[in-house]
């Protein structure tokens, strides 16, 4: 069965291969998005790639892909390190979420050290290029294949609907 992928891009990524290319290397967002196509064909997903330098437009995408329970890749650039708006519209996702980066945001300035949308992913790759891409793509893959859709993700389960613990009362 072949599963669809968005792999979502925020701002500036548009801007690949002439973009500080000491840190992002020199692909361009077309080399990127035929990556990963390439590699979504060896594990049969269909990956359509986007990229955006709007808030609100990534937005959109992501209740897209929230009402039709499609996995995403997330690249959300600068968004990152403070969209609470789009951290939201994350946790109402229905299916599983790689948050990707080409760089290694960890080992930049502090500013980039913050995520406030990796605690609503399943997991996040950073720091190969464009191989974070692929790796990302290869995580969705067996996330699909072992949760399949409709995935909600841990810190958005209304604890009020967990089974409570057995309280032993004595005899
Ligand atoms: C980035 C890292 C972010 O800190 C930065 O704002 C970007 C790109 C990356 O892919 O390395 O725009 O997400």
């Amino acid at each position: 069965m072949i599963t669809d992928v968005l792999v979502l891009n925020g701002p500036n990524l548009g801007r690949l291969g002439i973009r500080e290319p000491d840190v992002y290397g020199t692909a361009t967002l077309e080399d990127l998005a035929e990556t990963c196509r390439a590699t979504g064909r060896q594990l049969d997903l269909h990956v359509e790639v986007r990229q955006t330098d709007d808030e609100a437009e990534l937005i959109r995408w992501v209740h897209e892909a929230a009402d039709a329970r499609t996995p995403v890749v997330l690249n959300p650039a600068a968004f990152t390190h403070y969209s609470y708006a789009l951290r939201d519209a994350l946790a109402m996702r229905t299916a599983p979420l790689v948050e990707v980066h080409l760089s290694n945001p960890a080992a930049r300035e502090s500013f980039r050290h913050t995520s406030v949308v990796a605690g609503v992913a399943d997991g996040t790759v950073a720091g190969f290029g464009l191989l974070s891409y692929q790796l990302a793509l290869q995580a969705i893959a067996d996330l699909a294949a072992r949760q399949g859709p409709g995935t909600v993700p841990p810190d958005t389960v209304d604890q009020e609907t967990v089974a409570p613990e057995t309280v032993q009362t004595p005899q």
